[in-house]
């Protein structure tokens, strides 16, 4: 085993911890991860490196062909088109993929096989999640339109939602205001304006005047995800924004169909390439997660990221390398980062302590104005991905602005490789004064027209550059797996 501290030329430095056996290999002959590189400026760094290797100790490393993982032009072989044709898949074809549903599972399939054609082995894995989901059907008006959430019952678990309907129920919309239903709600269902009171009593008020079903409104923008605590509501309600109520009344008579309905399973879908021979070979893992909240298409959140991912997977799958790679598309993350949490906790302990990086990308192509900043997010500081993003910054040659690492975010899978104490970052676009994510964040307007196809084309690069790095370097990293400290330094 060969110990020698690295010149500042590769970022990553050592911190001295013992070495992990399995990070060991064609590294050791291949010092420059970027030997192989057309641009002028990374040509030169790769002379500067050979210049001063014989001090070193180090050899400068000329790679067989273009398929070796430390290769710079990897990147060139990012197809946008086809990340965007993916992408359109998720999108238009697919549409919403709420937790659980039939397009969630729709969706994971259709990751699935294509990440198998990439010749990875795949897995759906699947697990229980039980999802309560309201659809509304308007039979009349024709072109009105509006877009619905279930009424929660706090405390209450999905399966023993007492108001869990298979069967649709129909009636005409009758405006009950605050409170005073009139008469003609019988048989019907109210509309209810949240006012002072609870909005268990309101929907308890509908009910006793007759109401079958409910629906009601407040002033958030999006969709108003009420909850009550009452258990004694009997019938169904659904929760809409405040400019479905207004085009509610201003329609005047309206029927609907609404449905409530729950699905139990959701799924991962997981694709691994392991390494022949070596059981023991250290992990890098990429996420992204691929259902969206209801009613929208999750073009930016996260058909994106899934999009990212299954891109690098394609690169990725001729990339010879003594690390295991894994990528996971995981479902359920909207609802509380459910499927990631699931995958990482149903890990045998032994996989886990092999994962090394975990790289996870939400968000990463949206057309924002003001979402110009790639922010790489973590909950433990300037971990080794952080680093490893800020050297493919310097690496591309992107200004400094373009990148921030570390920011402290959570709000994505990385936590649940977080949680596990495994290195883990979240790249995402935001604004770079604010940190605010585009407009059409959870909207039914998060769809392909707002994805910026540049900006997805930038981050996939940058995270293709960024696991390079680790993956290229995984014989500098001192990975001590016993206590799960990885310590590097990112020099430069
Ligand atoms: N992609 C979004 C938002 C996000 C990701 C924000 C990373 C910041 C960093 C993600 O899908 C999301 O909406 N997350 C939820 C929380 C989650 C635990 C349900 C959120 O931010 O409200
Ligand atoms: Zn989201």
């Amino acid at each position: 085993m060969r110990s020698h501290r690295l010149p500042p030329l590769f970022g990553l430095q050592s911190a001295g911890l013992a070495r992990h056996p399995n990070l060991l290999h064609h590294c050791d002959t291949m010092t420059n991860p970027w030997a192989l590189s057309r641009s002028a400026p990374l040509r030169a760094a790769r002379v500067a490196l050979i210049a001063s290797a014989p001090v070193l100790g180090l050899q400068a490393c000329e790679l067989p062909d273009a398929s070796v993982p430390c290769d710079l032009t990897l990147a060139e072989r990012i197809d946008t088109e086809r990340t965007m044709d993916n992408l359109r898949v998720l999108v238009e074809d697919i549409g919403p993929r709420v937790a659980a549903s039939p397009e969630e599972r729709e969706a994971a399939e259709f990751i699935a096989q294509e990440l198998e054609s990439y010749g990875y082995e795949v897995e759906i894995q699947e697990f229980p999640r039980d999802q309560v989901v309201a659809s509304a059907e308007v039979l009349e008006p024709a072109e009105l339109d509006f877009d619905v959430a279930v009424g929660r019952i706090r405390e209450v678990p999905a399966q023993e939602y007492p108001l869990l309907r298979q069967e649709p129920v129909r009636g005409p919309v009758v405006d009950c205001g605050e409170g005073g239903c009139p008469d003609e709600v019988q048989g019907g269902i109210a509309l209810l304006t949240q006012g002072e009171g609870s909005p268990g009593e309101l929907v308890a008020h509908a009910a006793e005047a007759g109401a079958e079903a409910a629906i009601l409104h407040g002033d958030d923008w999006r969709r108003h995800r009420a909850a009550v605590d009452e258990e004694e509501v009997t019938i169904p309600f659904v929760t809409v924004n405040r400019d479905a109520a207004d085009a509610i009344r201003e329609a005047g008579t309206v029927e609907v169909e609404l449905e409530i309905e729950l699905f139990d399973t959701s799924q991962n879908v997981i694709a691994t390439r392991s390494v022949e021979g070596n059981p023991e070979a250290p992990i890098v893992i990429f996420s992204a997660h691929y259902d969206s909240v209801e009613k929208s298409p999750g073009a930016s959140d996260n058909g994106s990221g899934t999009a990212g991912m299954m891109e690098l997977a394609r690169l990725y799958a001729d990339v010879e390398t003594d690390v295991e790679l894994r990528f996971a598309a995981v479902g359920s993350e909207e609802v509380g980062l459910v499927g990631s949490r699931y995958y990482v906790e149903q890990l045998p302990e032994e996989e886990r302590d092999r994962i090394v990086a975990n790289f996870n990308t939400d968000m990463i192509g949206t057309a924002g104005e003001d979402q110009t900043q790639l922010y790489v997010n973590t909950l433990d500081g300037d971990n080794v991905v952080a680093q490893a993003a800020r050297i493919a910054r310097d690496r591309l040659e992107l200004p400094e602005e373009r990148i921030r690492a570390p920011y402290d975010r959570g709000a994505s899978d990385h936590v649940a490789f977080y949680e596990a104490e495994i290195p883990a970052a979240n790249f995402i676009w935001r604004d770079p004064e604010t940190a605010d994510l585009e407009p059409w964040y959870h909207h039914p307007h998060d769809r392909m027209e707002n994805i910026g196809e540049d900006r997805l084309r930038a981050a996939v690069e940058v995270v293709l550059a960024a696991s390079q790095q680790l993956i290229c370097q995984e014989g500098e990293l001192r990975h001590e797996i016993e206590g799960r400290v990885v310590e590097v330094e990112a020099g430069g």
